[in-house]
């Protein structure tokens, strides 16, 4: 059996089922590139600084490189007695180049190199969902162009409400998204700073650079325990890097460095928000693909069949964006609670932060896409929808805003409407439907243009204040969002 990295004072190996209960390989080799990018940085700062010399590091980089190379074809062996990713890519470039590798550690412990690692990790894949979720918003908008002068009914309580624009309802995900994307953008920026020469927890007394690592791997900074304004990085980086190196590089905090998992919290956060819209979304459009709304029809390339019933053609991919919404949350939650009670500052604990985050954005990517792929799919059936819209008064509202306009307080104009509405409902007919007289024995204010606002086509203009959804304002909106996604 081969001698653990870590085995100079121990005297028994660990048990079998021990080093399997405790192995991270089987999941956390996803992180192979950012550890070796992290490895690299970190030996070619250790020669700038006189710790390796300028030989050891081309053998560490080149050995580094050539792992690279095998694992992405596949022929490289992880082994489970080397516990992790980190452990596995040294213990191979040992085997590869010999003395050199072992110098790589030096200055360095797990604990800073998986929460640099990590931090890698999650800030490519935060830029890997900021671009779905653009393209999901560009779904929408298409969709919201095909569609443009739909009225749909608007509801409330899921009871016909007022009457909208479908790109009004469109815009509404579209938005939502856009908050998403803000979320991920605020978290790459405060996970951008490396937690690498912290070490163990209390830092080094060899005389490393961390400005020079922290640059090398593309963060802002290396952490620290100031709080400095997002603004300040940005204008004043190169000058903020200097004073730091010169004055303050002893303020830079290490125990704060291994134990932070604020970040994964974030992130997994961003995740199940953006879970929550979309499997919002996923609610709306199945009810709207079934047969009591009937409001759309999805391709069959987005739908799914029954195994008994023959007739059967099913939304699937809106019903697992929805379930699968239910697992993003779930991975949240296991995060919080494993953070909860954990001292300072690194615990094995934090291993168990992989799974859940690899779980959560391989989930919430495929849930952006298949709801891309649905918008793309899906037509609406508007003379369906036109057939069901004079049903539930969706002009009251509409009604009683004419009073208003002629001089009536709201509350009695609310009233008014309201009496009319139950004569509609006795007689089984629409506000529309109701001759002017009718209307003036419950107040003389009614005049014939009353009529220019019964009826949804009438009713959804009248909504024509900022934000609205008349149909100027719903044009409007939509030209924004197809400038800012740049649709052509
Ligand atoms: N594999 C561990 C993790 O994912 C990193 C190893 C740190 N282990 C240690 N014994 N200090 O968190």
């Amino acid at each position: 059996k081969e001698t653990k990295l870590w085995g100079g004072r121990f005297e028994e190996s660990v048990t079998e089922k021990v080093e399997k209960f405790t192995e991270s390989i089987s999941f956390d080799k996803v992180l192979y590139k950012q550890d070796i990018m992290g490895s690299k940085a970190h030996a070619t700062m250790l020669a700038h600084q006189g710790l390796i010399t300028d030989s050891d590091r081309d053998s560490i980089l080149q050995g580094l490189d050539e792992i690279e190379r095998k694992i992405e074809r596949d022929e490289f062996e992880w082994r489970t007695d080397r516990e992790d990713v980190h452990m596995n890519i040294e213990a191979a470039l040992t085997d590869l180049i010999g003395e050199p590798a072992k110098k790589l550690h030096t200055a360095r412990s797990r604990n800073d190199q998986v929460a640099t690692d990590f931090r890698l990790w999650c800030r490519d894949a935060i830029d890997t969902i900021v671009v779905k979720i653009k393209n999901l918003q560009t779904a929408l908008v298409q969709l919201a162009l095909k569609n443009e002068g739909l009225i749909v009914p608007g509801y409330t309580h899921l009871q016909r409400a007022q009457p909208v624009l479908l790109p009004h309802v469109l815009l509404t995900y579209v938005e939502q998204l856009e908050r998403d994307a803000g979320r991920y953008i605020d978290c790459r920026e405060r996970l951008n700073v490396c937690p690498l020469g912290a070490c163990a927890l209390a830092g080094t007394g060899l005389p490393i650079d961390r400005f020079m690592t922290a640059s090398a791997l593309g963060f802002t900074e290396p952490m620290r325990n100031r709080f400095v304004p997002s603004y300040y990085f940005l204008f004043f980086n190169l000058a903020r890097l200097l004073i730091y190196y010169v004055f303050f590089s002893s303020t830079s905090i290490s125990i704060d460095a291994v134990s932070d998992r604020d970040f994964v919290l974030e992130f997994l956060y961003a995740n199940s928000n953006t879970a929550i819209h979309l499997s919002r979304l996923g609610e709306e459009w199945v009810l709207w693909a079934s047969e009591e709304f009937g409001f759309m029809t999805p391709s069959d390339s987005v739908s799914t069949g029954s195994s008994i019933m023959p007739q059967k053609k099913n939304p699937d991919p809106m019903e697992l964006v929805r379930g699968k919404s239910a697992r993003v949350i779930g991975d949240l939650v296991t995060v919080l609670t494993l953070c909860k009670g954990l001292p300072l500052a690194y615990n094995r604990d934090f291993q168990e932060d992989k799974e859940p985050m690899f779980d959560s954005t391989k989930t919430i990517m495929g849930m952006i896409d298949v709801s891309a792929e649905f918008a793309q799919n899906v037509t609406f059936n508007e003379e369906r929808i036109k057939r069901s819209l004079p049903a539930g008064h969706l002009d009251a509202t509409t009604l009683a805003d004419y009073l208003v306009k002629k001089g009536m307080p709201f509350r009695s104009s609310h009233d008014v409407v309201g009496k009319l509405v139950g004569v509609c409902v006795s007689r089984g007919c629409e506000l529309q439907n109701l001759s002017l007289e009718e209307m003036k024995k419950l107040s003389p204010v009614f005049e014939e243009d009353v009529f220019g606002f019964l009826g949804v086509e009438n009713s959804v203009n009248k909504f024509s204040s900022y934000g609205s959804t008349g149909s100027n304002c719903v044009a409007e909106q939509l030209g924004y969002w197809v400038n800012k996604l740049k649709i052509t």
